[in-house]
């Protein structure tokens, strides 16, 4: 079929303001956006600029706004949007060229929480162990991969730019909850203030824009209830 593509371009050496720039496409309906992406930058336009790796909703990096919604490109296919495709970048991050935004304070709140197990005890001759059910409490949380849907569709982290939004307050409760970390006490007390957990409205948005459909926001009442009355 043949799929017209409006996408938002914007480089901001040499554009005044952001516009929108059509092209056509012949896809089949099994095709993804990224196919469709792909085909118009290797065939009919080099110039337009997008992040893509694994093409397969593994790496994050092509979360974009397609039709109205924060989706991987990777993840959508034609068949699903029909013959007419608007992609804008993710909104509430600057732009740096077309579809790509500046993660930078993504990754510096993502940084803040410690992601990572803290753990100063000498490891036992094997591996540290822990039951299935301790393994089950932060099994959701551990599917992110950081494409920065949800963060990007909270109405709470577009209003303040100090709230470390719903991304990062996931990855703190995949180790929070870990049975084998010792730093969830500092975690918690790093999200504790208003631009931490009590930050969020629950809004939900973050649960509905999660291409991995982590229950973000289920994630983040468990850490404030963790803040509030412990583990
Ligand atoms: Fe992406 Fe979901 Fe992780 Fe948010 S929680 S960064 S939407 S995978
Ligand atoms: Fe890796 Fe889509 S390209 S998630």
């Amino acid at each position: 079929m043949r799929v017209r593509f409006d996408i938002k371009r914007y480089d901001p050496e040499k554009d005044e303001a952001p516009y929108f720039q059509t092209y056509e496409v012949e896809l089949e309906g099994t095709d993804r956006v990224l196919d469709g992406l792909n085909e118009i930058r290797w065939r009919q336009d080099g110039t337009l600029t997008f992040r893509r790796s694994c093409a397969h909703g593994i790496c994050g990096s092509d979360a974009m706004l397609i039709n109205g919604r924060n989706r991987l490109a990777c993840k959508v296919l034609i068949r699903e949007v029909g013959s007419r495709v608007r992609v804008e970048p993710l909104l509430g991050f600057p732009v740096v060229k077309d579809l790509v935004i500046d993660q930078q304070r993504f990754f510096q709140s993502y940084r803040s929480v410690l992601p990572f197990l803290i753990n100063d005890e000498a490891p036992p001759p094997r591996e540290r162990l822990q039951s299935p059910d301790d393994r089950e409490r932060f099994d959701d949380t551990t599917k992110c991969i950081l494409c920065a849907a949800c963060t990007t569709s909270c109405p709470s982290a577009w209003g303040d730019e100090s709230f470390v939004g719903p991304a990062t307050i996931v990855q703190a409760h995949r180790f929070i909850f870990d049975s084998r970390d010792h730093g969830a006490a500092e975690r918690l007390a790093r999200l504790s203030g208003r631009s931490g957990v009590w930050g969020c409205r629950t809004i939900y948005n973050c649960t509905m824009a999660c291409p991995r459909e982590i229950e973000i926001t289920q994630a983040i009442a468990e850490v404030k209830r963790a803040a509030v009355v412990g583990l």
